[in-house]
This record gives structure tokens, sequence and C-alpha cells, in this order.
């Protein structure tokens, strides 16, 4: 296991489409989404996608019970998902503060859905299936759009909220990555 670099924004990496997953329980696969999670806790993150770290596939990781990053936000159950598809619920949509580990010491306020399915597979190749709202959802479209090609800056319609983290967040814990 492997606290593996996390590709920053710029780098091209981060705008390619990924590929599907088509293969599971491989020892390459089992590695690599160890080294995922490594990755995420070394770096206080919510999430992670596997272009972050160079690879193109379609398999996010998220979930944490309390994170320092997101002092506010409730659980979310740690998640292994794989060749995702979302399905937004409702019209719904909300702006609040996010951050990307590839974007490092900013936030910017980004509308995304309130509500929505997500399915696909997990770790094993057993399908999930889950409806969810408000962080959980916002995490989910994060992660997922990173398999697109797509960092939040790109998702950012008013620009006023969109700046560095010690500047709009003086109170957050300074000894956290981000
Ligand atoms: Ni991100």
């Amino acid at each position: 296991m492997t606290v593996r670099t996390i590709l920053k924004m710029g780098d091209p990496r981060l705008l390619r489409v990924a590929e599907p997953v088509r293969e599971f329980n491989t020892p390459a696969m089992d590695a690599l989404i160890a080294d995922m999670f490594d990755t995420m806790h070394h770096a206080n993150g919510a999430g992670l996608a596997a272009p972050q770290i160079g690879v193109n596939l379609q398999l996010v990781i998220f979930g944490f019970k309390q994170n320092q990053r997101y002092p506010d936000a409730p659980a979310v159950p740690e998640t292994v998902l794989i060749n995702p598809v979302l399905t937004p619920l409702s019209d719904d949509t909300e702006e609040a503060f996010e951050g990307c580990l590839s974007v490092p010491g900013l936030r910017g306020s980004v509308p995304r859905f309130v509500r929505l399915c997500y399915e696909g597979v997990d770790q094993h190749g057993n399908p999930i299936r889950r409806e969810v709202a408000d962080f959980h959802a916002r995490v989910v479209q994060h992660e997922v759009d990173h398999l697109l090609g797509i960092l939040y800056p790109m998702r950012i319609t008013d620009f006023s909220k969109f700046g560095y983290t010690d500047v709009m967040f003086p109170d957050m814990d300074p000894n956290e990555d981000d």
C-alpha cells in the first residue's frame, strides 16, 4: 500500500475521459484501490478519483465519518464506485463550496443537483444503487466529474465565490493539506 502522487490542475491527464473497468478482484485492482484509500486518507480527502493519480479508469472512492476539510458535513459511507452512472432525481440544484485535492489551497462555490441516484459496481463487481441527497450527492457528482475530465472550477458560475481557503475560511484547521 502506497500514498500516490496526486496530479494537480493543469496536468492534461486530469482532462481525459476515463475508460470503463473490465477486470475485478485482480491483484492489480486490489492494489490500486488500497493505494487510493491510502492516498485519500493521507490527504484528508472526502473522495478521490483514479484519474487524480494518473490511472484513467472509471473508479472513484469516497466517504468518511468526520472530515476536517468539511467539518460540518454529515458522514458518508466509505464507498468504492466503479463504472458509475448518475441520474438526477429532480431539477433542484444548490450552491456550496468545494475543494479538490488536485486544486490545492482553493475553494469555490459550485452548483450541484441536490438529489440523485447513482448506480455502478463495487470493487468485487457487485451492483451498487443508492438514492442520495445533499453532501453525499455533491461528493459523488464531484468525483464522477473527474471521470469526465471535469474539475470543479469548470462548473463555477459565480467567480466572486472562488478563492484561497485560508483567506475565505480563516478558521479552518491550518494543518490540513488543502
Ligand atoms: Ni476533486
